[in-house]
C-alpha cells in the first residue's frame, strides 16, 4: 500500500510549478482527510500481523512526502528568489548617463564682465525695448527725419514711426524722461541693422552709459572711460580720444586702444594704424536735455556706447563676427 502511495506521490510532485499547486498537493496527503490519514484508518481492517509492519512503512511514507514536500518548497522558493533578482537586478557599475554641461554664450560671458565693472564705478543697470519708436531711437536723440546721420544706421523700419532700435542710446531719453539727475547707469542690449558681413551681423548688443549731474566735464568722461578700458584689456593698454561726430553729443569723440593683437606694431586687425576703435562718447547735446525736460544751464553729462561683440572679437582674436551666432557648440565650447 505505501509503495503505490509513494509511487503516485512522486509522480504528482513531479509535475508541480507553483507553491499554490504544491500546497494543494501537500493538503491532498496530508492533509485531514488526505491519502495518508485514510491509509492508517484502513491499517484497522489488515490481519493483525500485519498492522505493525504495514504501520511503520506508512509512517516511514509520512515522512518521506513530508521530506520531499519541504524540499520541493525550499526549491521552488529559491527559483522564484532568483527569477525575481534577476529581473530587478541592478548595475550600478554602469556609468551614469552623460548631461552635457551648458556655459553662458561668450557675448554674455563680456556683457556680465562690463556689468561688473561699471557697477564697481557706481552705474546702475537700465533696460529698453527693442522695438522702438522713432522717436526715442532717432527724434529726440537731435535726429530729425531727413537727416543725414540717419544713412550712418540701416535701419529695420517696422512702421513709419516704429523701428527696431539701431542703438541702446533711446535708452538714455526713457530713463531721463522719468529720473530727475544725478544719473548714473549703463543699458546693455540688442540692437538691430540692416547689414551683413565679417564684422556686422543684422543683431548685435551695445552697452550705452550716461552719467548726469551738475559739473560733469569731459575729464569724467575720460577718467571712467580709460578705467574701464584698463580694467578690461589690462593696465599696459594705451587709450586715445579722437575727435568724432554724434547728432546727441557734442563734442563727441571715438576712443581707441593701443591694438592689443600686434602690441602697437601694425597688423592686419588694426589694419596698420596700431589703434583699434572701441567706443563712441560725447557730452550730452544741450537739445537732448531740452527733449527730456532737463535744464542744460543746470545740469550736464556724458554718454558713451559700445558695441560687444567688436570688444568680445579682440578679447579672444575672433575673426569673424558670424561665428557668434552660429550655435557651432565646437566654437561655443571654447569659452
Ligand atoms: N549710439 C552710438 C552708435 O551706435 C554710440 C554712442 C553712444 C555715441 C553714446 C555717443 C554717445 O554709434
Amino acid at each position: 500500500m505505501s509503495d503505490t502511495i509513494k509511487e503516485t506521490f512522486f509522480e504528482e510532485l513531479q509535475s508541480v510549478e507553483g507553491l499554490a499547486t504544491l500546497e494543494s498537493l501537500r493538503v491532498k496527503y496530508l492533509g485531514k482527510k488526505g491519502v495518508i490519514t485514510e491509509a492508517v484508518k484502513k491499517l484497522s481492517s489488515l490481519p493483525i500481523e500485519q498492522r505493525p509492519q504495514a504501520g511503520k512503512e506508512l509512517n516511514e511514507t509520512k515522512q518521506a512526502i513530508e521530506e520531499s514536500l519541504g524540499k520541493k518548497e525550499k526549491h521552488l522558493r529559491d527559483k522564484q528568489l532568483s527569477e525575481r533578482l534577476a529581473k530587478e537586478y541592478l548595475d550600478i557599475t554602469v556609468p551614469g548617463r552623460y548631461i552635457p554641461r551648458g556655459r553662458l554664450h561668450p557675448i554674455n560671458q563680456v556683457l556680465a564682465e562690463i556689468n561688473h565693472i561699471f557697477s564697481k564705478m557706481g552705474f546702475d543697470v537700465e533696460e529698453g525695448p527693442e522695438v522702438e519708436l522713432d522717436y526715442y531711437n532717432f527724434e529726440a536723440l537731435n535726429i530729425p527725419k531727413e537727416h543725414p546721420a540717419r544713412d550712418m544706421q540701416d535701419t529695420f523700419y517696422i512702421s513709419d514711426e516704429v523701428v527696431l532700435r539701431t542703438q541702446t542710446s533711446p535708452v538714455q531719453i526713457r530713463v531721463m524722461e522719468k529720473k530727475a539727475p544725478p544719473l548714473r547707469f549703463i543699458s546693455p542690449g540688442k540692437v538691430y541693422r540692416c547689414d551683413s558681413d565679417v564684422s556686422h551681423t543684422p543683431m548685435f548688443h551695445q552697452v550705452e552709459g550716461l552719467m548726469v549731474d551738475k559739473n560733469i566735464s569731459f575729464s569724467h568722461l575720460k577718467g571712467i572711460l580709460e578705467t574701464f578700458l584698463k580694467e578690461m584689456y589690462g593696465s599696459s593698454v594705451e587709450v586715445r580720444f579722437r575727435p568724432s561726430f554724434f547728432p546727441f553729443t557734442e563734442p563727441s569723440a571715438e576712443i581707441d586702444i593701443s591694438c592689443i593683437m600686434c602690441g602697437s606694431k601694425g597688423c592686419r586687425v588694426c589694419k596698420e594704424t596700431g589703434w583699434l576703435e572701441v567706443l563712441g562718447a560725447g557730452m550730452v547735446h544741450p537739445k537732448v536735455f531740452e527733449n527730456v525736460g532737463y535744464n542744460p544751464e543746470e545740469f550736464t553729462g556724458f554718454a558713451f556706447g559700445m558695441g560687444v561683440e567688436r570688444l568680445t572679437m579682440l578679447r579672444y582674436s575672433i575673426t569673424d563676427i558670424r561665428l557668434f551666432f552660429d550655435n557651432d557648440l565646437r566654437f561655443l565650447r571654447q569659452f
